[in-house]
């Protein structure tokens, strides 16, 4: 399966920015900017953000994401949110094992898991985040370490939950750095997560992915990092808080 038939998907992570109104205000600045989009436009946004984000979007070709979820569907699990919550609301896409909630709230691939089951049994699409540390890179095992997650994170997902499956490889030292990965980098290591998949399922699943590239991608590298194969799509941090830098990516993707 060619590079074209798979979705491509661009999605902003809006991390701990904008308040409800801000983000109001931030897509409709937004949505008439990639109005045309021949690619999947999704704003992933804090939580308080949610409904009024899918209130703004309304009618639009804007999907909206959470930034995580919980995997219980209820109970004594103070500051978390469900997936029935969210899909009550409306919500469709979900990101999950950021390198920031793995760095600073001690997410693990095992948590990563439950939250990625947990989103598909409920019918979310979970955007699974993987990517190693600069130490790890310098020390070559960037690949184990690509490979040890996506088996722990997918672990008893199956072949037809994979369908609904969005992987994000966000290279640790890249995010909000400024420091992108080459468009080299980036290609060697999605076609890795490829193969990955392929192992663990079949070369027909894996090829149906959309693998995301995320890294302080922005309007500028966009359409190399984009050129490549493997690379289906953005995970975007700093750049989706800009209008005219997101709308720039979504049409790079839209080639
Ligand atoms: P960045 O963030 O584009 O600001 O580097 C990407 C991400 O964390 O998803």
């Amino acid at each position: 399966m060619d590079k074209a038939k798979r979705k491509a998907i661009i999605a902003g992570n809006w991390k701990m920015n904008k308040t409800p109104k801000e983000a109001t205000a931030l897509l409709n600045e937004i949505k008439p900017l990639v109005a045309d989009a021949d690619c999947e436009v999704i704003a992933c946004v804090p939580y308080v953000d949610l409904a009024a984000a899918i209130e703004a979007t309304a009618g639009s070709n804007v999907k909206i994401g959470a930034e995580n979820c919980h995997w219980a569907a209820s109970g004594a699990f103070t500051g978390e949110i469900s997936t029935g919550m969210l899909k009550e609301i409306g919500v469709e896409y979900v990101v999950l094992g950021h390198s920031e909630r793995r760095q600073y709230f001690g997410e693990t691939d095992e948590t990563v898991n439950k939250r990625t089951k947990a989103a598909l049994a409920a019918g979310l699409k979970p955007i699974v985040c993987v990517g190693e540390l600069l130490w790890e890179r310098e020390c070559n095992i960037t690949e184990e370490v690509i490979a040890r997650q996506i088996k722990l994170d997918l672990w008893d997902v199956t072949e037809d939950e994979l369908q609904n499956v969005v992987i994000a490889y966000e290279p640790v030292w890249a995010i909000g750095t400024g420091k992108t990965a080459t468009a080299e980098q980036a290609e060697e290591v999605c076609a890795f997560i490829r193969a990955q998949l392929a192992k663990l399922y079949n070369q027909e699943a894996a090829d149906a992915v959309t693998i995301q590239y995320g890294g302080s991608m922005n309007d500028a590298n966009a359409d190399e990092l984009l050129s490549k194969v493997n690379v289906d799509g953005g995970l975007i941090g700093g750049a989706s808080l800009v209008a005219e830098k997101f709308a720039a990516i979504v049409k790079a993707a839209s080639k």
